[in-house]
């Protein structure tokens, strides 16, 4: 749901994101342990702004493939790697991967779980495509973690519930990472928190949409217009924090 007030390009969206996740991005590289000759896919790869960073771990002896139900991503990310061979993208739903089972050696989701209809099913997808001793690595946010000031903790918190329930399907799913890929018949290996701080108001408001969702939930009822304002106001006038926590998990397939 938008209320009528425009979303942001997405394409621009994420790699305003990725500048600002530069440092999670890279554990989440780190924590796939990518070796050449390796195979590994990225659900949800969006506009394809890691697969070079895994095509150099891996190779020209390896493999990337990103998968993305939206054709917009696909044809973005096809554009950015097509001078890059091992690099392939396809349109695809992570609900069911096409992909045939064991196929895989890596896999990795980064703030893709957050948008599904289904987590568990996603889980128990990353699960069939890797091949058993095959790792995968899990980033996503909790919004509900979002930390903000100067500014009233109570609108803080109004803006957090307006976010978890409204605008994001999964906002809390970053906690619940271990618990899914516990039910997928992964070992959990790893579980770790990063927590990008924003100093910038105009970066932090761009990447974590404080004056769109402001307006949303003032349009929607959920939060009165005068105080949206001025919580608003008083968050520019600075100076500015914010921050926002995003869990990394990391998974393995027992081998068989
Ligand atoms: C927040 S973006 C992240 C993109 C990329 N992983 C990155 O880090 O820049 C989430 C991506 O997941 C994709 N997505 C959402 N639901 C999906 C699904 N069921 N299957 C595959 N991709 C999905 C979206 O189209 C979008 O490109």
């Amino acid at each position: 749901m938008t209320f009528g007030v425009p979303r942001p390009d997405k394409i621009d969206y994420y790699a305003q994101v990725a500048e600002a996740g530069r440092d999670y991005k890279r554990q989440v590289l780190a924590a796939l342990d990518l070796r050449p000759g390796l195979t590994v896919l990225d659900v949800g790869c969006g506009p394809g702004t890691d697969l070079p960073a895994m095509a150099e771990a891996v190779g020209p002896s390896g493999a990337v493939l990103g998968v993305d139900t939206e054709p917009a991503m696909v044809e973005e990310a096809g554009r950015r790697v097509s001078g890059t061979p091992q690099i392939s993208v396809r349109l695809g739903d992570a609900h069911a991967l096409p992909l045939a089972e064991s196929s895989v050696d890596r896999a990795r989701a980064d703030r893709m779980v957050q948008h599904v209809a289904d987590p568990a099913a996603v889980f128990g997808e990353l699960h069939r495509v890797l091949r058993p001793g095959g790792l995968a690595c899990v980033a996503e946010p909790d919004w509900d973690s979002l930390v903000v000031d100067p500014g009233e903790l109570p609108t803080n918190r109004a803006f957090n519930r307006f976010v978890c329930s409204t605008m994001v399907r999964n906002a809390t799913i970053g906690r619940s990472l271990p618990r899914l890929a516990l039910g997928a018949g992964f070992e959990v290996l790893d579980v770790s928190v990063a927590a990008p701080v924003f100093r910038d108001f105009e970066a932090a408001d761009k990447i974590l949409g404080l004056s769109r969702n402001t307006e949303r939930a003032v349009r929607a009822g959920q939060l009165d217009r005068a105080v949206g304002d001025q919580w608003l106001a008083v968050l520019a006038a600075g100076p500015f924090l914010a921050s926002s926590m995003v869990f990394i998990g990391v998974f393995a397939k027992p081998a068989a």
